[in-house]
């Protein structure tokens, strides 16, 4: 092992970091809604099956690499194939992150301003004219942005173990306790009934080969794969951690907290009368205005629960903003000798200058989202699992991740291919 380099404090601490860096905004606006138009529990069973059998090698092909190697994403591919090209495609897997990271940033600034609203004064009936009017405003969410982009700037700042391991150490339980308890103001409200149905009752009928399609898209994005965070978290971690194990730790983190998110979100849409929408509309226009509408009773409670909610929201949209800065942070300061605390700095102004582009400029922020959920993490993923199925030392790749090997060799390459493909067909 590399002296000089710091390592998490313990297995357990980097299967946080790893769950911290999968729950996100994908958990909350997405996973609840797919669940809803496909099926019910009957998508969550097709997902539970995409995640374990098809998700969670890629996962492994990353974290041995990032384990064995002990470098960032670029380091590990120039020692897996010395002299080759490859290590050329290393430099998209840093640009990768850093491009995902400038819009979800901005995504996090606008949490950050809803915080700040539900806080301050409250939502009124209106929303969606809030929504549309902050968003276009230029100023307001460019603000939020550099405050969203500076609070995970500083975590990063203060290193492995007192930043990004404490942070999540202390993060990653109070949002399961702060989702827990919007569940119990959601499964108590009157009429949330149909809500919870629509999330528990399997309809067979609608399953289709496009369902497991869904389901493969929305665990590649929610376990953060093909970025090289699971590879760069990887590398913080002892030589006799078990990858097969921290990655089914972090894969049942994820898969419970977007299970409870669901119960959290669904009963409270359907109690307001409302059709559940995806994306962004969901969080930021239908769930502050069920806050509204349902305040009548009981507005104190209504408030501190869209204050909650907020909070929730910024804090999982934190716990994965730094995994994708710590990427970029690990390749400067190992392949640049940068100090950390330039990394940061050159990773802020990088970042915060698309980030800019992407929030004054819609077209700019889904031209960056598309390419890199559609192109540069699927890219990343084949890469990577060719690296660890193919390139590297098979008896050791096949001894670390006994029993999971076959599958990153011979199963994930031609599902990261499918998904591909039904991206572009569907
Ligand atoms: N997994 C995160 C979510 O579900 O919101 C999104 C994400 C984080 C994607 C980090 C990629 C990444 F590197």
């Amino acid at each position: 092992m590399k002296l000089g380099r710091e390592h998490f404090s313990s297995d357990f601490a980097a299967v946080l970091a790893m769950a911290g860096s999968a729950i996100g905004l994908g958990n909350i606006w997405r996973f609840p809604y797919m669940t809803g138009q496909n099926g019910g529990a009957a998508f969550i069973l097709i997902y539970i099956v995409c995640v374990f059998f098809l998700a969670l090698p890629i996962f492994f092909a990353e974290s041995v690499i990032g384990r064995t190697t002990q470098s960032n994403t670029f380091g590990a591919i120039r020692k897996i194939a010395p002299g080759s090209r490859l290590k050329w495609l290393g430099l998209l897997t840093v640009i990768t992150p850093l491009v995902i990271l400038s819009y979800y940033s901005v995504v996090g600034g606008w949490s950050v301003e809803y915080l700040f609203v539900s806080i301050c004064s409250g939502f009124d009936e209106d929303v969606s004219s809030f929504f549309n009017e902050f968003t276009s405003s230029g100023v307001g969410p460019l603000a939020c942005h550099t405050v969203f982009l500076l609070l995970t700037a500083f975590i990063v700042l203060e290193g492995v173990k007192s930043g990004i391991e404490k942070f999540n150490k202390v993060s990653i339980p109070v949002l399961f306790v702060l989702m827990l308890v919007i569940v119990a103001y959601s499964v108590t409200l009157p009429g949330s009934g149909p809500g919870i149905s629509y999330m528990i009752r399997p309809d067979f009928s609608q399953i289709t080969p496009r369902t497991f399609a869904y389901a493969m898209g929305q665990g590649f994005f929610s376990l953060s794969l093909g970025v090289g965070t699971v590879l760069t978290y990887s590398s913080y971690m002892g030589g006799r951690s078990g990858i097969v194990r921290a990655g089914i730790w972090t894969a049942v983190f994820d898969l419970t907290f977007a299970i409870i998110a669901g119960f959290a979100i669904m009963p409270a849409v359907f109690a307001a009368g409302i059709e559940p929408g995806a994306g962004p509309g969901l969080i930021f226009e239908t769930l502050p205005y069920i806050f509204v509408k349902m305040g009548s009773g009981s507005a104190i409670i209504s408030r501190a629960v869209a204050v909650l909610f907020f909070l929730t929201i910024v804090v999982a949209a934190l716990t994965s903003s730094i995994s994708m800065y710590e990427v970029g942070v690990a390749y400067l300061t190992e392949e640049k000798k940068m100090s950390r605390k330039k990394a940061v700095i050159v990773i802020f102004a990088f970042t915060w200058v698309l980030g800019a582009v992407c929030s004054v400029f819609s077209g700019a922020f889904s031209f960056c989202d598309s390419l890199t959920s559609n192109f540069l993490m699927t890219f990343g993923a084949l890469l990577f699992v060719y690296l660890a199925g193919w390139k590297m030392d098979k008896s050791l790749v096949r001894k670390e991740l006994y029993p999971a090997y076959s599958f990153v060799r011979y199963v994930a390459p031609p599902a990261i291919i499918a998904i591909f493909v039904t991206n572009f067909i569907i």
